[in-house]
């Protein structure tokens, strides 16, 4: 049996600025204690997105009050934790640097281990914090940066099965949002007012349908949707034209993710198949809904975090660094921020979404 964890965890890679504590049990069940996201949107908002500069300031402004509030909500002190966990990447460096340092310099003045975490892993082990989800599982991670296929054995053993050729699925949904004249962030207010729409009343591009691999591409569906937004204005249009957006996305995520587990399943029926969808367009309804239709079709067990733990959140952070500190892997103060960090660098080395080159492959 492995010690009782509490960690600290810090996610400053994006426009959240987020704590939270968590307690892993010894049987590997974890406890959130406490998860406090401090959210930059209104500071971002009159830009349309996310501002890299505006962001990392906001998040030096407020890191140190809000690590103090995921403590004392979680009641506990500095002395009562046994690591420290921040994302080290992928993100927008900027910010990775802020809560990076600042988990450095809690873990010097504490003499506490650090773990330098990837946020990719965060997502993937972000269902484990609403249910107990055991490994192996084929995993759906789907955010604003990122839309892969990946098997999941535990924390450093990933693999992934399939990525975006483009755009991911979080951005195609910001992206078209936009072009509708939907404020930021484009996914929720998309979501809201497909509500009651006929996905029916037009026709969107579906892609990739010849390939056989578990790729995903949503530049068409992109280019498609906005052009036929510029000619929409009437009220119910409108509605019919982001219903019709939303079940593009997930008839699209469904399609390859039922691709993906029948890959996954021969070499895993014994272990039990579990399917997991996580990241911040998890928290679409249309979304989850047909993920789980096809779970269930193909003889999986259908699993999505908590509302709270799709989106950007520190609570996955600390897990995935408590999961981390129960095998002893630790990181030094040497652990750089890395605007790009793949989560499976074999598989990113072999299929580059970015060729190789100073920058390298992003996720
Ligand atoms: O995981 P996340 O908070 O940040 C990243 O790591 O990227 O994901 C943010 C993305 C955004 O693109 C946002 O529009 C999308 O998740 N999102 C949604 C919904 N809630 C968040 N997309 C569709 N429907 C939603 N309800
Ligand atoms: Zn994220």
């Amino acid at each position: 049996m492995t010690p009782i964890q509490t960690v600290l965890g810090l996610e400053t890679s994006c426009d959240e600025t987020a704590a939270a504590v968590v307690r892993r049990h010894d049987d590997g069940r974890a406890e959130v204690l406490s998860s406090i996201v401090g959210s930059q949107i209104a500071a971002h908002a009159p830009y349309g997105g996310v501002v890299p500069e505006i962001a990392a300031r906001a998040h030096v402004e407020s890191i140190d009050a809000i690590a103090e509030a995921a403590l004392r909500e979680a009641g506990l002190g500095y002395g009562d934790l046994t690591g420290v966990a921040a994302t080290a990447g992928p993100g927008l460096v900027g910010g990775v640097m802020v809560g990076l340092s600042f988990g450095k310099a809690v873990a010097l003045a504490r003499g506490l281990p650090l773990v330098a975490v990837n946020h990719l892993e965060g997502h993937a082990v972000s269902a484990r914090l609403g249910a107990d989800i055991g490994y192996p599982f084929l995993l759906l991670l789907v955010s604003g940066g990122h839309c892969q296929l990946l098997e999941v054995a535990g924390v450093g053993a990933c693999r992934r099965l399939g990525t975006t050729l483009d755009d991911a699925a979080g951005e195609a949904f910001d992206k078209i949002a936009k072009a509708m004249g939907l404020p930021y962030p484009g996914g929720p207010a998309l979501e809201a007012l497909a509500e009651g729409g006929d996905p029916g009343q037009f026709t969107l591009p579906r892609m990739l349908l010849g390939r056989k691999d578990c790729d995903f591409s949503f530049s068409g569906l992109k280019t498609a949707a906005a052009r036929l937004a510029e000619g929409v204005s009437d009220p119910t249009a409108r509605r019919d034209l982001a219903a019709c957006v939303q079940a593009a996305i997930a008839g699209q995520l469904a399609e390859k993710s039922a691709r993906a587990m029948q890959a996954y399943a021969p070499d895993h029926a014994g272990a039990g198949l579990r399917f997991v969808v996580a990241g911040g367009v998890a928290a679409n309804r249309a979304v989850r809904a047909a993920l789980q239709t096809v779970a269930h079709a193909n003889g999986f067990s259908f699993a999505a975090p908590p509302l709270a733990y799709c989106t950007d959140n520190a609570a996955m952070i600390a897990l995935a660094g408590a999961e981390r500190l129960a095998l002893g892997l630790t990181d030094g103060m040497d652990a750089i921020a890395r605007p790009r960090w793949p989560l499976d660098q074999i598989a990113a080395a072999a299929h580059p979404m970015h060729p190789a080159g100073r920058k390298g492959a992003k996720a």
